[in-house]
């Protein structure tokens, strides 16, 4: 079993916060993501689960029992870290078994481990090689293997992926999320990579200078952000304003019927992605724009789209687009996305 808890966690360096009130359930067998910037707090959480620190407040349940007192080692939950810490004078194999032998695992059991763990991480025929004589993809999926053969209830991987180039990190993505399918470990996976959160995971966490800001189907973030930030983090979204008035929000690219918001009247952010912009040149969409660049990108042309009421970006899957050309749009409203006052102001 492997039910994780965290509930109103809160954590400090010396005096100062880093963690403030962070709750989180992750269900057994379940791979959740905790996604933010560099110096969000994310490695932060993990070791606070591992035991590696103690929270200041707030509680740790894995099935229902607390964590809090309970050392590193008697928690059933291991950590890999972003740098493959491996013994260097040990080989693959003593390597992936010395956490079992630490357990006293008698030696046919511990070698019946160590093989099918092998195989799982796709490092058979590997097992008598030296550290130094791996390659980074290698030793990261040593790191892996020895983690999963002490057969955690709960996974933490603090940005596995980030040390690898483009290529072994595709590679690693699929082996993990074929690993966590297979023995559905229940995992906390961490990055500061959107789009490997995205992809990695049940559910995505994202954390925001210590705050838990959105938790949701990777589908939800994206397209359903809470507030300007967390749209933000999402990156190439079109901020604009607007306000509503007799049912209809008003803004600079044309006035749309949407379901009102609080704060009738009052200047609200409104979002729209670069992708949900229909565009043409030559149907009825209502916005006249000119393109003033148009960046190929290979499945799609990213377009800026100068509007009597601002720039828009456009994401266009199909046609040639060129700068100076004049394109029509449409701001479909169902993905017109506002944002009530008091939400977080774009920059
Ligand atoms: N041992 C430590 N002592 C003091 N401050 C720390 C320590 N570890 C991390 N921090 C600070 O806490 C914040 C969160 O760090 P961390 O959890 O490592 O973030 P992330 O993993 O999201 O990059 C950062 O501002 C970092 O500088
Ligand atoms: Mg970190």
């Amino acid at each position: 079993m492997g039910d994780l808890v965290l509930e109103k966690l809160s954590i400090r360096y010396g005096r100062r916060p880093v963690i403030a009130e962070f709750s989180l359930r992750v269900a057994d067998g379940e791979m959740v993501s905790i996604l933010g910037p560099s110096g969000a707090g994310k490695t932060t959480i993990l070791k606070a689960v591992a035991g590696l620190i103690e929270p200041v407040s707030g509680d740790i349940r894995l099935d229902g029992k607390s964590l809090a007192g309970v050392p590193p080692d008697k928690r059933n939950t291991i950590m890999v870290f972003q740098k493959p810490l491996l013994f260097p004078f040990m080989n693959v194999e003593q390597n992936i078994a010395f956490g079992l032998r630490m357990k006293g695992m008698a030696q046919r059991q511990v070698r019946r481990a160590v093989e099918d763990i092998l195989a799982l991480t796709q490092l058979a025929g590997l097992d008598k090689r030296k550290v130094h004589e791996l390659s980074g993809g290698q030793q990261q999926r040593v790191s892996l293997a020895r983690a999963l053969v002490l057969k955690p209830a709960v996974l933490l991987l603090d940005e596995p992926l980030s040390n690898l180039d483009a290529n072994l990190r595709q590679q690693m993505r699929e082996l993990i999320q074929e690993i966590q399918q297979k023995t559905r470990v229940t995992t906390l996976f961490v990055t500061h990579d959107q789009s490997e959160a995205l992809i990695m995971s049940h559910r995505v966490t994202l954390l925001l200078d210590g705050r838990l800001r959105q938790v949701g189907r990777p589908q939800d973030l994206y397209h359903h952000p809470v507030d300007p930030d967390v749209a933000r983090f999402f990156g190439g979204t079109n901020f604009f304003e607007g306000r509503f008035k007799d049912g209809f929000l008003h803004t600079g690219f044309g006035v749309f019927e949407l379901p009102a918001v609080n704060g009738n009247g009052l200047p609200l952010t409104a979002t729209i992605r670069p992708e949900d912009i229909l565009i043409s040149v030559t149907s009825d969409f209502e916005l006249e724009g000119q393109v003033e660049r148009a960046h190929f990108e290979g499945m799609a042309t990213r377009l800026w789209v100068k509007c009597p009421g601002g720039h828009l970006v456009v994401l266009a899957g199909r046609g040639e687009f060129f700068p100076g050309q004049t394109v029509r749009l449409r701001l479909p409203a169902e993905r017109i996305r506002v944002f009530p006052p008091g939400a977080v102001e774009p920059v």
